[in-house]
């Protein structure tokens, strides 16, 4: 360990951050190797550069306009473009060139569950969980298409064993063990005020998740686009695993995505509040880019158009496509997203060795951003759909964005399908039904499919459940 520990020094001496290796005497073999590992997969050249203020990228608001996107015109779903998109989504999804990915390295920390977020149980009605719901879309639409899609989870170190422990005990909700690939991404230590690294313990430097833009990476890093690429695999199906309404196989999207060439394409709302927590759809500097609502200047949030309707009027829900193409090209080219700043509160042990729970925010998290990788494209669209469809995201434990409104929205929309179908059931002024309901996807997964297999009375008059 002494040749270790002079490595260790001189390197942490470079970057002036020698206090790491404080308590370092005291601790046991493991503990020492541990603390080593950590050291040494630490970018220090990276770190340098954020912990100086003006690696940051600078962000011209002057040339910012609303970009354009395709819209769901009146009756979106029947018209001559959407059903020739639908079209060339079926073909890909039918020659097996597509696959899914979850995005479920986040913490979870709003919702204040405790395990992988994917694990909790949403279902309305039956209390499926996150995951149960995005396999069993998945392997629905590997039926109608008679071709394996593959699921693609990315976890981080956090909830990684417990992410495939579940995952495995559950089978992968019927999808076959050798279509889920699950992989981590990778972390980045946060920094105090005075730009030195922050202890978690005397063994553990404190580090996070770099981002969900480090699921690019991560595709990259852990062999899976070249797993991917062996396979034929040429589209990959990108969302958040915060979000059950997702349509997480969506054939009119991917087939967006073939007709208009894109390298990276996105899923865009139609922005109704000036202060709703989406990126924001714009183009600056003649690029497509997403702005996160809180680095968006607050009066071009509010600028209406003529009609009264926000001017910015996309909002990104982070359901993309991704082109396996591109991906690699972002990888072979070095990997470098930007990093976002965020002032968290970090507890951390002080040089007595006493943990300290910050009242204040005391150290800068940093994250890169999934759609920062529309800087390095050179063909993107944006694609809408409606928050009814397909957005109801589980964030809070409360209020919005909580599993309660979630819930809801799952009611709402499976009434809607159900009443597409010709069913009879009560709703409110906005849709809601009276009573939770719950489709399984495997039973059916649109409304037009319900149209079809729908086998069940022509009334609902209370909670129901359809699997
Ligand atoms: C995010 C988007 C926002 C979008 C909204 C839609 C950002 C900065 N903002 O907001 O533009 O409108 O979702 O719901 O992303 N995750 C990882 N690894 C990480 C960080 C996050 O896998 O290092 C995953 C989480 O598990 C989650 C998702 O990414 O599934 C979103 O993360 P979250 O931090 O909740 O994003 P929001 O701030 O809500």
């Amino acid at each position: 360990m002494g040749d270790l520990t002079g490595e260790l020094k001189k390197l942490l001496a470079l970057h002036g951050q020698s206090h790491v290796l404080r308590f370092f005497d005291s601790l046991d073999h493991e503990q020492k190797k541990r603390l080593a590992d950590q050291v040494r997969s630490i970018d220090f050249e990276l770190l340098d550069s954020l912990a100086s203020e003006d690696s940051s990228e600078f962000v011209d608001f002057a040339d910012i306009e609303p970009a354009e996107f395709i819209r769901l015109g009146a009756c979106a779903r029947n018209d001559e473009r959407w059903r020739r998109a639908h079209e060339a989504g079926s073909d890909a999804l039918a020659e097996g060139k597509v696959a899914a990915f979850v995005v479920a390295g986040g913490q979870g920390t709003r919702l204040g569950f405790d395990g992988p977020k994917g694990s909790y149980p949403i279902g309305p009605v039956s209390q499926r969980t996150l995951f149960e719901i995005h396999a069993e879309k998945v392997l629905a639409a590997s039926r109608r298409y008679n071709r394996d899609i593959p699921l693609l989870v990315m976890t981080s170190s956090a909830n990684d064993a417990q992410t495939r422990r579940f995952l495995e005990e559950k089978q992968f909700f019927g999808l076959p063990a050798d279509c889920v690939r699950i992989f981590r991404q990778d972390e980045i230590p946060a920094l105090d005020r005075h730009g030195k690294l922050l202890l978690e313990r005397p063994d553990c430097i404190f580090m996070s998740p770099n981002g969900h833009g480090g699921s690019l990476k991560a595709l990259w890093d852990s062999g899976t686009i070249r797993w991917l690429s062996s396979r034929g695999i040429e589209i990959i199906s990108y969302f958040q695993v915060d979000n059950p309404l997702a349509r997480v196989i969506d054939p009119a999207f991917i087939g967006f995505h073939i007709i208009e060439a894109a390298e990276v394409s996105l899923k865009l709302l139609e922005r109704t509040m000036p202060d709703e927590k989406l990126g924001v759809w714009v183009r600056m500097n003649g690029r497509l880019r997403v702005i996160e609502y809180i680095d968006m200047p607050p009066e071009k949030m509010r600028e209406r158009d003529d009609d009264g309707r926000l001017r910015f009027s996309g909002g990104s829900i982070a359901i993309n496509c991704f082109s396996t193409s591109f991906v690699r090209r972002l990888n072979e080219r070095g990997f470098q997203l930007p990093f976002h700043r965020a002032s968290k509160k970090i507890p951390y042990i002080d040089e007595k060795g006493r943990r300290v729970e910050p009242e204040e925010p005391n150290g800068t998290k940093f994250e890169t951003f999934v759609f920062d990788s529309l800087l390095f494209t050179e063909s993107a669209i944006g694609v809408e759909t409606t928050r009814r469809d397909e957005f109801s995201p589980v964030k809070n434990a409360a209020g919005a964005d909580s599993p309660e409104t979630s819930r809801r929205d799952m009611s709402r929309l499976y009434a809607d399908w159900l009443r597409a179908a010709g069913v009879r059931l009560p709703v409110d002024d906005h849709g809601y039904p009276p009573f939770f309901i719950e489709i399984s996807p495997l039973y059916a997964d649109s409304a037009e499919v319900l149209r079809q297999v729908y086998d069940g009375p022509e009334e609902i008059a209370g909670q129901t459940v359809l699997r």
